[in-house]
């Protein structure tokens, strides 16, 4: 079942199951609105038009399909906290969660967890990086593992100076250099907050400490991430950067899909390199650290309030280089403790109303 099957993962991974008919079928759909692509994917997927349905007009649904009987895998594509009842519910039905949707791990770090473990439910990830660290770590056992290095490709924006960031554009923000995406993660990569939201979570799928976490630019996006083992031994998952090999796994696993969508040219590939990111420049990574080391409601508090602030730059009524300085700000007036899932939903709640405060009083 795929959940924000009209998206750019969820089409993806339609993709993946159009060269897998054998493997994979396909038993319900959900998008945010797009009744139009809905239907016309429900069609060619041989899927019940009473399980094609769109979320904007009942967001109960996603619960409800993520507890469907004859459903064993739920892949949550959907953008943003409006998965986290699909997460929860899926892990609750003791079913396999692709996960893309990070945004209901972060914010609901804890809440999650005790569900899985209660639930029965298994996680895989769809993010390439964690996907590429879930791969690393056939090579290992996680209590071998001394740091796990997230890549990153640095975004449209590598390179510049706070200084040059002032007047960036949404086109500009939007341009990715190696990755097609959706909206609201392509800003979240160019503000590198993308990269601090998968540190939180790292953590949270891995149990590593935030020590043992860090992050190097790599502009080529074809090292998806790294584990370091305790012996010195780094094992590194490469591939063509294309969503199809993570989403096609963590549907597939432990198996691995018979057919791969583009293979590297060792030859052409002149060069990999690596450098620190730019903490100034881009604030958001350290932000992110200093949430997810805090714990309780930090994480949530951070995730709602990009949330906010990045649908805000898109609608053209902050600066870019405003996202990152609101959600400082919205940390800033203080963060509770987190134990129930209305907890996740009272602390994105409580974010989003200081956002709206922030944008209604300074912009
Ligand atoms: N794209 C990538 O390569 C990538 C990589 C790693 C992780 N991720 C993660 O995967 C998730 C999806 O990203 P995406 O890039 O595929 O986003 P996207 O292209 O914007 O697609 C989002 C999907 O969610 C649906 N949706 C929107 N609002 C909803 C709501 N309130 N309730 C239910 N469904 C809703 C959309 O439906 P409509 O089409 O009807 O609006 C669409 O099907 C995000 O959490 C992202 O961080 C994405």
């Amino acid at each position: 079942m795929i959940l924000g099957s009209t998206g750019s993962i969820g089409t993806q991974a339609l993709d993946v199951i159009r060269s897998h008919r054998d493997e994979f079928q396909v038993v319900a759909l959900s998008a945010g609105s797009n009744q139009e692509l809905l239907g016309r994917q429900a069609s060619e997927f041989g899927v019940a038009p009473e399980r094609a349905r769109c979320a904007g007009e009942d967001p109960r649904i996603l619960e409800e399909f993520a507890s469907l009987d004859d459903v064993d895998v739920v892949l949550n594509a959907v953008v943003g906290f409006a998965g986290l009842p699909a997460t929860v519910a899926t892990l609750r039905a003791g079913k396999r969660l692709a996960l893309a949707n990070k945004e209901s791990l972060i914010a609901g770090g804890p809440v999650v967890a005790k569900v899985r473990d209660s639930g029965g439910g298994e996680i895989v990830p769809v993010d390439s990086e964690h996907s590429a660290v879930y791969q690393c770590l056939r090579s290992g056992t996680t209590s071998e593992v001394s740091k796990i290095v997230l890549t990153a490709s640095g975004g449209p924006f590598r390179g510049r100076s706070r200084e040059d960031l002032a007047g960036v554009t949404i086109t500009e923000a939007l341009n990715h250099p190696t990755w097609s995406m959706g909206p609201k993660i392509t800003i979240d990569s160019s503000t590198l907050i993308n990269k601090g939201l998968e540190v939180i979570e790292a953590h949270e799928l891995f149990g590593v400490s935030y020590d043992q976490i860090e992050v190097v630019v790599h502009p080529q996006s074809i090292i998806h991430s790294m584990v370091e083992f305790q012996d010195g031994a780094t094992i590194a998952q490469l591939s063509m950067p294309d969503m199809r090999l993570p989403i096609g796994l963590a549907l597939g696993a432990p198996e691995r899909l018979d057919q791969a969508f583009g293979s590297l040219d060792w030859a052409s590939l002149s060069e990999l390199t690596f450098m620190e990111p730019d903490r100034d420049a881009f604030p958001a990574l350290d932000l992110a650290y200093a949430a997810g080391r805090a714990g309780g409601s930090a994480p949530a508090t951070l995730s709602g309030a990009n949330e906010v602030a990045v649908e805000a730059f898109l609608n053209a009524r902050i600066p870019w280089i405003s996202i990152t300085d609101i959600v400082a700000e919205v940390l800033n007036l203080g963060t509770g403790n987190i134990s129930e899932v209305e907890d996740v939903l009272e602390a994105d709640r409580v974010a989003r109303e200081r956002v709206e405060r922030v944008l209604q009083n300074s912009f």
